[in-house]
């Protein structure tokens, strides 16, 4: 059963695998796994680059990548070796979350999509943010983003209003 689970190295071949689906089907494989890829991606295909890769993924919940990005958990969708999505929990918000970004963002490989697993993912994501402190987390969409709305509302998103092209999600992460 796919379970969310912290990066790891042992999903490097996975990983390239899903660069390469983006790449095939003319998909930005940073929406898959940030726009860092684009620093890491020379070095990132071997395996000390992409152990500095993940090490970086890991510190981001005390050193985020970025000094103006708050803290946050990164999380990766996967069934055995085979890396399916990846997801990011905020740890808290900024007045950029709070209007545009919110808590959670989430992709999931082209090749696996349309199978619930987005759906699934953000549902497995909801405990982790209770444990993070965060009693209902923001979830927010593009306006024309049909896909990622249902997965918000399948998982109990109580639509609050529209910002710019976004719509805005609250979702209660336990009772
Ligand atoms: C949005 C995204 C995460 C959905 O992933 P997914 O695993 O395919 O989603 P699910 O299989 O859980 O599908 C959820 C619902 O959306 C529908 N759906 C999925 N892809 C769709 C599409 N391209 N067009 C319309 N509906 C779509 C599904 O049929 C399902 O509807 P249902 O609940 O009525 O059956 C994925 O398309 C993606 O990674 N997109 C790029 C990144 C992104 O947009 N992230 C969200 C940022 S807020």
């Amino acid at each position: 059963m796919p379970q969310l689970t912290s990066p790891d190295v042992r999903f490097h071949a996975s990983l390239l695998d899903a660069v390469q689906e983006c790449v095939e089907e003319g998909r930005d494989p940073a929406v898959l796994l940030g726009h860092e890829i684009g620093r890491h991606a020379t070095t990132w295909r071997e395996p000390a680059g992409f152990a500095a890769y993940v090490d970086m993924l890991l510190a981001e919940t005390e050193r985020p990548r970025r000094p103006d990005w708050v803290p946050m958990t990164n999380l990766w969708y996967v069934q055995d070796d085979t890396f399916l999505g990846s997801l990011s929990v905020r740890h808290r918000l900024d007045p950029y979350l709070l209007d545009f970004g919110g808590h959670i963002g989430y992709a999931v490989r082209p090749g696996a999509r349309r199978r619930g697993h987005a759906t699934a993912m953000l549902g497995a994501a909801l405990p982790v943010c209770r444990q993070l402190g965060i009693d209902r987390a923001l979830v927010t969409c593009d306006t024309t983003n049909t896909a990622s709305r249902k997965v918000i509302e399948a998982n109990g998103g109580v639509f609050e209003d529209r910002r710019g092209g976004k719509l805005r999600y609250w979702i209660r992460t336990g009772n």
